[in-house]
């Protein structure tokens, strides 16, 4: 038997007990007569004492020639420390060491396998087997397993099924590029792997197994950001005979769970907003409401004065930072640099200041009057010792600009806290969005997704007015989960993909096995997919999505490890039938 105990586990309650241990060594101190061990687990630590008095000498020798993540066994009796260590709940006990066994020796770590350590990222992703050893790591790790253990558990008894769709499949249209992988035995051929399960669940929904789920890899070949893994988890449902309303009902069921669970405190009903209220308050479809700052709309009050930039825009736009620190001239001066970057892409802001004394200012003093800047102050409900931004523009660029520098802001101010919860359903998305590059549509969501009944007169006239029974998840200002009602009528199908630019013969090779499915009696159904890593990272107060997921890729997409992606064998390609002619 490797041991009795964990690491984790024994306490004053075990005092004098025989007990034997297994672990990683963690630290040694040696101080001639006596060495002290801290022995790791997954579990926890437990300090292991060797003493001249006690110890057999050649136990204590053995101690001394032992080296950082060894990995070793021992058997000793369970003392009271001398001196506690009220951190950790093994503190107030020791392992009086009776006998040792080195199970495996070990290099010397490239760092140091603590809570703190001294390995840089790079290294620390080369060798994740060791990362995982630290506590930051590996608790979350088991973050991620409650999660999955609770949604689980959520959808099993509301009568979700779990099924596995297959991963060697054929093109999915999520709107990324696929990942592909070459037949054998079909030469010349591909199969893609899933950017979602969206078709097959579809096709469950036919085959009537009326609530399926399933915490499924995904794979997208897109550009990398925190918040993106090219190989990423959704927890994937889908519900027949249902309607909107049923998915969301269940969904902020499962979140709410989850977000109690976390915090102890009751969620009620998830805040609603429609995806242009969203755009038109907060410049953005996913909007962080834990904090205010909301857009006003100043047309009104700042076109005819002679300035020109706010005469020649198309929308003039600011936001409030209620009771704003005193931001010296500098520290504006650093915003308005910031949105001026190639990334923001403003040409300038404007400020007005409301002054303790009550004085209202600005950087236009020379277009406006006080009176002026006090009617635009009131429209913002602003109060001595706030700070207005303004910017203007083109509408759509001039929205996505100050909601860049309303989350800057809200992160500088510290009003984006990890432990606070803001869950909010965007509804009413755009069924259509308009590609200027390829001169077409592009569906928003997916090209399942089906339009309102009221406006699918729309299609024939104006498509790019039409809305669609489509809704995301967002939590704290993050996308976190996306669904719609599906299109179950073959030639209403048949339609979007003409809309989508779809020829009738690339629709029929595409999605040919779709559309057939569609005449033997679909019910309606609706669906959603939440992105796990994202899900679990915030829940559990980050942003950073690859710290939860066991083996990540780095920001090229590598796994640094494994050392992935890799040139293959020459008799691999020949069993492919595959030339490469790599231009340099
Ligand atoms: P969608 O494309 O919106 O919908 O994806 C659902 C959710 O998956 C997460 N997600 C990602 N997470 C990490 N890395 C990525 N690269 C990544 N891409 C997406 C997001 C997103 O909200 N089949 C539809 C769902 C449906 O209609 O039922 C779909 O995949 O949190």
């Amino acid at each position: 038997m490797f041991r009795t105990h964990t690491n984790g586990e024994l306490s004053l309650k075990n005092i004098n007990e025989n007990v034997t241990l297994s672990g990683w060594v963690q630290t040694i101190r040696d101080k001639g007569f006596m060495v002290w061990i801290d022995l790791r687990d997954r579990y926890g630590i437990t300090q292991l004492v060797f003493d001249e008095d006690r110890t057999p000498k050649e136990i204590l020798e053995n101690a001394k020639k032992l080296g950082r993540e060894f990995v070793i066994q021992v058997n000793g009796k369970v003392i009271e420390r001398a001196s506690k260590n009220p951190k950790i709940p093994t503190g107030e006990i020791e392992i009086l060491v009776e006998d040792l066994k080195i199970l495996n020796a070990s290099e010397l770590p490239p760092f140091t396998i603590e809570d703190e350590t001294d390995g840089g990222e790079e290294l620390r992703m080369k060798y994740r087997y060791l990362d995982i050893r630290r506590n930051p790591v590996k608790d979350k790790l088991i973050f991620r397993h409650k999660m999955a253990q609770k949604v689980r558990n959520y959808l099993s008894d509301q009568n979700f099924i779990e099924v596995e769709t297959p991963v060697l499949i054929k093109s999915t249209p999520e709107g990324a590029r696929d990942f592909v992988v070459p037949s054998r035995m079909n030469p010349g051929q591909f199969y893609a792997l899933p950017q979602s399960p969206q078709t097959f669940k579809q096709l469950l929904m036919i085959g009537g197994m009326d609530r399926y789920f399933q915490i499924v890899k995904c794979f997208r070949d897109e550009d990398l950001r925190a918040d993106r893994q090219p190989e990423f988890t959704q927890i994937d449902c889908e519900m027949a005979f249902v309607e909107q309303e049923d998915v969301l009902e269940i969904f902020e069921g499962m979140t709410a769970t989850l977000l109690k669970d976390i915090t102890g405190k009751d969620f009620g009903k998830f805040p609603r907003m429609t995806f242009a209220d969203a755009m038109k308050k907060y410049g953005n479809d996913k909007p962080d409401i834990r904090f205010g700052m909301e857009f006003c709309e100043l047309n009104d009050l700042v076109k005819g004065k002679d300035f020109k930039i706010f005469d020649d825009a198309e929308l003039v736009v600011g936001i409030n930072v209620e009771g704003c620190p005193d931001y010296t001239r500098k520290q504006i001066d650093a915003l308005i640099d910031w949105v001026k970057r190639p990334q923001i892409g403003a040409s300038g802001m404007v400020w007005i200041k409301y002054q303790h004394d009550g004085v209202i200012t600005s950087s236009v003093n020379k277009f406006y009057s006080e009176e002026d800047l006090k009617r635009i102050a009131e429209k913002f409900g602003a109060k001595p010792g706030d700070l207005i931004f303004v910017m203007s523009g083109d509408a759509h660029k001039v929205r996505t600009q100050l909601s860049a520098l309303r989350m800057e802001l809200g992160n500088q101010l510290g009003l984006r806290k990890g432990d606070e919860f803001a869950p909010l359903w965007i509804v009413d998305f755009p069924l259509l969005e308009w590609d200027e590059e390829t001169g077409r549509y592009h569906a928003m969501h997916h090209p399942f997704t089906s339009p309102k009944p009221e406006d699918v007169h729309l299609l024939e006239t104006d498509p790019g007015k039409a809305r669609a029974n489509a809704y995301d998840l967002i939590l704290n200002g993050n996308e976190i989960g996306g669904g719609s009602v599906r299109i179950f009528d073959k030639d209403l199908q048949a339609k979007m993909f003409n809309l989508l630019g779809f020829t009738k013969e690339d629709a029929e090779a595409q999605f040919g096995f779709l559309m057939n499915a569609f005449q033997y009696g679909a019910p309606p159904h609706a669906g959603l997919a939440l992105g796990f890593d994202r899900l679990v990272a915030i829940l559990n107060g980050n942003e950073v999505i690859r710290d939860y997921i066991a083996f990540p890729k780095n920001n090229s997409g590598r796994d640094v490890m494994i050392d992935a992606p890799s040139p293959i064998a020459d008799e691999q390609l020949d069993e492919l039938e595959l030339k490469l002619d790599l231009k340099a």
